[in-house]
């Protein structure tokens, strides 16, 4: 026996990113923005002035990657039935990724889902981690292990906020970016390597073409069955990383930042980049401050942790590749040997 459940394809489920100042929204209902005290202490002022709402609560949780847990979720879900919030009311995202990915995550689980929006302050949540609807937390197992697809309803980009972001965050961003149009975007490439992005107007510019680069990339694949997984390229290589330094001396950004340099150094010795392609994607990383080196101290160690990756099976590593610039393939049949040849290149001794 069988029963069929018809259910109707989502034929519109599309949403916003408006790039510009937060504009003046009153919701005419229940609104929680989910904040940190570091962010709250230097904007909420600049985003309530900005949005009011019938009733509005304020959830602060602690800052840091090392709160991203389900301690964190409970405490937003046990605010949220304390203020009796229904599934017509609205969760706001208000800090960077890791606010993003929890406030998203509180969203997708309270009452089996309600809305929220993502207005994200630094330049890595604006340019990725707020695009896409990738919600998540850790555990003990690892990063981002717990979670859901569950899209925001609107994404509000204001680059006012980036005006207090440390400048090693900023780069942290900035790798995002360069990840962004090395591999999928020629033009977009060679529109960074002449640009200045102290100029806000040339940032902002940036920043839509990182957003369109990846929402293209999301529309087509947004439960990351194939072409989404090409986004992660360099994090094969800035996992291990920073699973070696104990995510104490890189930010993520950095540690992507060295995981291209390394995926391309593979790349060249498999043919699929010139040495001076690769040297290009490095100069662009080094104009922005960011790592382009790291000191392997056990090679077969350093190989044998690309198979804790989420994207590895059992016997198989998945490398995301850059082709020339602009191009990208994803491959599960690098020749370990060509692997560990590079690797050496990088080895202490
Ligand atoms: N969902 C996705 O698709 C996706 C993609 C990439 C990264 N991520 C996640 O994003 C997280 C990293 O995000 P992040 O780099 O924004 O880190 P973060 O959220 O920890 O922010 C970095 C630091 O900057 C502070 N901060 C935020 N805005 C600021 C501002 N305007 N001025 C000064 N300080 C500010 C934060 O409080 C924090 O201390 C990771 O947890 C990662 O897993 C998710």
């Amino acid at each position: 026996m069988q029963v069929n459940i018809p259910l109707k394809q989502v034929v519109d489920n599309s949403y916003n990113i408006t790039i510009d100042t937060i504009p003046k929204v009153h919701f005419d209902k229940k609104v929680a923005i989910v904040t940190n005290p570091k962010v709250a202490g230097l904007h909420l002022s600049y985003l309530l002035s900005n949005i009011t709402a019938k009733e509005l609560y304020i959830i602060t949780v602690p800052d840091g990657e090392e709160y991203k847990n389900q301690a964190s979720i409970d405490l937003i879900l046990e605010s949220l039935f304390n203020h009796r919030f229904n599934r017509k009311s609205l969760l706001i995202a208000f800090g960077g990724g890791v606010i993003g990915d929890m406030t998203g995550y509180a969203a997708s689980t309270y009452q089996r889902g309600v809305d929220f929006i993502q207005i994200p302050t630094t330049l890595l949540s604006q340019v990725d981690a707020s695009v896409g609807g990738k919600t998540g937390i850790n555990n003990s197992y690892g990063k981002n292990l717990i979670g859901a697809f569950h899209q925001p309803q609107e994404v509000y980009i204001d680059s006012h906020f980036l005006g207090t972001l440390p400048q090693r965050e900023f780069g942290a961003g900035i790798a995002e970016i360069v990840k962004m149009a090395a591999t999928f975007n020629q033009e977009f490439f060679e529109f960074l390597e002449n640009a200045d992005l102290d100029d806000k107007k040339v940032l902002q510019e940036a920043i839509k073409q990182a957003v369109e680069t990846k929402a293209n990339v999301v529309a087509q694949d947004e439960k990351e069955h194939g072409l989404r997984a090409a986004l992660n390229y360099g994090h094969t290589f800035g996992h291990v990383i920073e699973n070696e330094t104990k995510y104490k001396t890189y930010l993520h950004g950095e540690a992507v930042a060295i995981g291209m340099v390394m995926a391309n150094a593979t790349a060249v010795a498999m043919g699929l980049m010139t040495s001076q392609e690769a040297q290009r994607i490095k100069n662009l990383l080094e104009k922005y401050n960011l790592p382009v080196s790291y000191s392997i101290e056990n090679i077969q160690t350093f190989y044998e942790m690309f198979f804790l990756d989420k994207k590895s099976s059992d016997d198989a590593v998945t490398f995301i590749m850059p082709v020339g610039i602009g191009n990208v393939e994803i491959t599960n049949t690098v020749d370990k040997n060509l692997i560990l040849s590079v690797l050496k290149t990088f080895g202490v001794n």
